[in-house]
């Protein structure tokens, strides 16, 4: 089954969203085999946001993701890398569409409250990258036959 790397932003949690955000992956139908709180270092930041290394916006990146707690979710289901996407909303809040976390919750690209994996290959990488093997439950939910077809 598909999976994504969910990261609920320092802006949220400071926020108090983070209620909020995860609420929105459950009732999607999405399912959570790992989730934690953590503060990121620099160098799992910097390896996180490899692909943007060479950009202008690379270090105030660096510097959002590792200045407050965030929470990690590793999340499973059918084309759960693009749901998620679609869930989260564009890049820029002020272009989201209404319905989504960041469109709903959010006004700049900075604090743009929520990160999701953009391929299935990266959604992979990127749960490896953030959770152990040991700190992810492969478990069924009672509620799967009424979600996955
Ligand atoms: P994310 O990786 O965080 O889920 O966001 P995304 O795929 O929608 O956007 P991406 O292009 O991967 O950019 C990663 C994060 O970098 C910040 N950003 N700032 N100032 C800028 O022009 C700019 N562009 C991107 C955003 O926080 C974005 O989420
Ligand atoms: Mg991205």
């Amino acid at each position: 089954m598909e999976r994504t790397l969910i990261i609920i932003k320092p802006d949220a949690v400071q926020r108090g969203l983070t209620g909020e955000i995860i609420r929105r992956f459950e009732a999607r139908g999405l399912r959570i085999i790992g989730m934690k709180f953590l503060q990121v270092s620099e160098a799992l930041a910097k390896k996180h946001y490899e692909v943007h290394t060479d950009k202008p916006f690379f270090g105030s990146l660096v510097e959002y993701i590792t200045s407050s707690p965030v929470v990690v979710m590793a999340l499973e289901g059918t084309g759960a890398v693009q749901a998620a996407r679609n869930t989260i909303g564009a890049t820029k809040p002020n272009e989201a569409l209404a319905g989504t976390i960041r469109g709903d919750l959010g006004l700049e690209i900075g604090r743009n409250l929520v990160h999701g994996s953009d391929s299935v290959e990266n959604g992979q990488i990127e749960v490896a990258n953030f959770f152990s093997d040991d700190e992810l439950v492969s478990w069924a939910r009672n509620t799967d036959a009424w979600i996955f077809e």
